[in-house]
This record gives structure tokens, C-alpha cells and sequence, in this order.
């Protein structure tokens, strides 16, 4: 069976309390299914509510949605990855497209921030993504390879990484790349991973995956998993999509 990884990305929904309750449904809900595993992306706050909700069982884990990349210091409102370690966290999604289009993240911080999670041992999981007027001029590919080439500036192999293919205007929107599309770019994105000396790295889709639309993109052998805003706020839907988007 091929290993997937549906990642929940709750944004700034879902505090501590409403963490308890979303993973006591949850857990529930979902029994462990052999080589899937469930990420959940909540926001800082509610980090250890999360960790203590998970209950131990291996195939969830809990991450942050932003680190900084120094380990401590003056930065208000920021959290470093130590600390979100501390808070339970084994990942970190770098340069969302929210930190980079909303924040103003920029490709060399994400470089910084890439290096931060390893060093901190959270897993990195590295969003790259076109805009529409980008994909509209045929630049999806230089964008996501800049994108990459900023992130992971060293060649070499990198044992512990996840990429997730987001296109900007696909989340949130209700609109999403096709999963030919998508497959396209993952192809390249895999390429791009080998001529810099890594393979075996999962690349995820995101941007409107729902229940009605992920079993199809996840069809294609290219995904090995998917990022998912909107459809993960609701545990009970959410166990339902992890459950049946794939054989
Ligand atoms: P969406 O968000 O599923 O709500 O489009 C995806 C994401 O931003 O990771």
C-alpha cells in the first residue's frame, strides 16, 4: 500500500478547548489505517491541547503553522522551533503561501526557516505555489523552483522533508488544479528533488481538497498526500475524507 499523509491546516480556528474536543471525535471516528498518517496544523495556542489529544497513538502528529528562525530572543508574538517543540510539536509547515502573500515572508526567510525546523528536529514541511497570473504566464515551474532553490539552498540528500504543492489560487477559493495538473508540477517539483541529490521526499497537494474532490486528485501516483484548510475543521468530515480518499 502506498504511504499517505493528510495534513489538517486549522489556520487561526480551533483554540485549546475546542482542540480537545475536535480530537476526542476525532480518534473516534478514525481508527488507524496502515501507512496513513494524520498531521494536524493548529495554531500555537492550542499545540498541547492537540499533543495530549493524540493520545500516543503513532499515526497522528501535531505541528506548527509558522516558526521563527532563531531559537529564542526578542521577537514578539513569534514562537521559535524549540518552543513549539516544547509545545508538542514535530513539524512545521515553512512559507505558507498565507506567511508569504499575507506576511510578507520572504523565499530567503524561508531558507532560514527551513534550517531552523531541522535543527530544532521538527520535520520541515515546505510550501511552495504560483499565483493565477503567474500560472496564467507559464511560471508555475520557475516560481516553484525558485521557491525550492530558496528554501533548500544545499544539494544533498535531506532525510527528514515533506513539500506541499499549494497554488495560490487554489485555497480557499473552492477552485483546484486538476489533477493532471497538479500531478505535473508534483512530477517536476520530484525531478527538481533528484538532480539536487533527494529522493523519497512526499509531496503533498493543497488548495480546496474536500471530500468530494480528494479521492480523484489522489488517484494520480504523483500525490502522496494532501494539505487541507477549509475541510479539516470539522472532525467528523475530516476523519470521513482521510478515511475513503484512497483505496
Ligand atoms: P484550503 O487551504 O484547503 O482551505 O484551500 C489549504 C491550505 O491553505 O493549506
Amino acid at each position: 500500500m502506498r504511504a499517505l499523509v493528510f495534513a489538517a491546516n486549522w489556520k487561526m480556528n480551533v483554540g485549546p478547548s475546542e482542540a480537545r474536543e475536535y480530537l476526542a471525535i476525532f480518534r473516534h471516528a478514525y481508527a488507524p489505517i496502515p501507512d496513513r498518517q494524520v498531521w494536524f496544523f493548529p495554531p500555537a495556542v492550542s499545540l498541547e491541547a492537540v499533543g495530549e489529544g493524540l493520545q500516543h497513538r503513532d499515526d497522528l502528529l501535531a505541528g506548527a503553522q509558522d516558526i521563527h528562525w532563531e531559537p529564542k530572543g526578542a521577537f514578539t508574538g513569534a514562537i521559535s522551533g524549540p518552543l513549539a517543540s516544547q509545545a508538542g510539536a514535530r513539524a512545521a509547515l515553512i512559507g505558507h503561501s498565507e506567511r508569504r502573500h499575507v506576511f510578507g515572508e520572504t523565499d530567503e526567510q524561508t531558507g532560514k526557516k527551513v534550517a531552523a525546523a531541522l535543527a530544532a528536529g521538527l520535520h520541515p514541511v515546505l510550501c511552495v505555489g504560483e499565483t493565477l497570473a503567474q500560472r496564467e504566464a507559464e511560471q508555475t515551474m520557475a516560481v516553484v523552483t525558485r521557491q525550492l532553490e530558496a528554501a533548500l539552498p544545499e544539494p544533498g540528500p535531506i532525510s527528514t522533508l515533506t513539500i506541499a504543492y499549494e497554488p495560490v489560487w487554489a485555497i480557499g477559493t473552492g477552485r483546484n488544479a486538476t489533477p493532471k495538473d497538479a500531478a505535473e508540477v508534483h512530477s517536476g517539483i520530484r525531478a527538481w528533488l533528484k538532480q539536487r541529490g533527494t529522493e523519497g521526499i512526499k509531496i503533498l497537494y493543497g488548495g480546496s481538497v474536500n471530500l468530494k474532490n480528494a479521492a480523484e486528485l489522489l488517484a494520480q501516483r504523483e500525490l502522496d498526500g494532501v494539505l487541507v484548510g477549509g475541510a479539516s475543521l470539522d472532525p467528523a468530515g475530516w476523519a470521513e475524507l482521510v478515511r475513503t480518499a484512497a483505496a
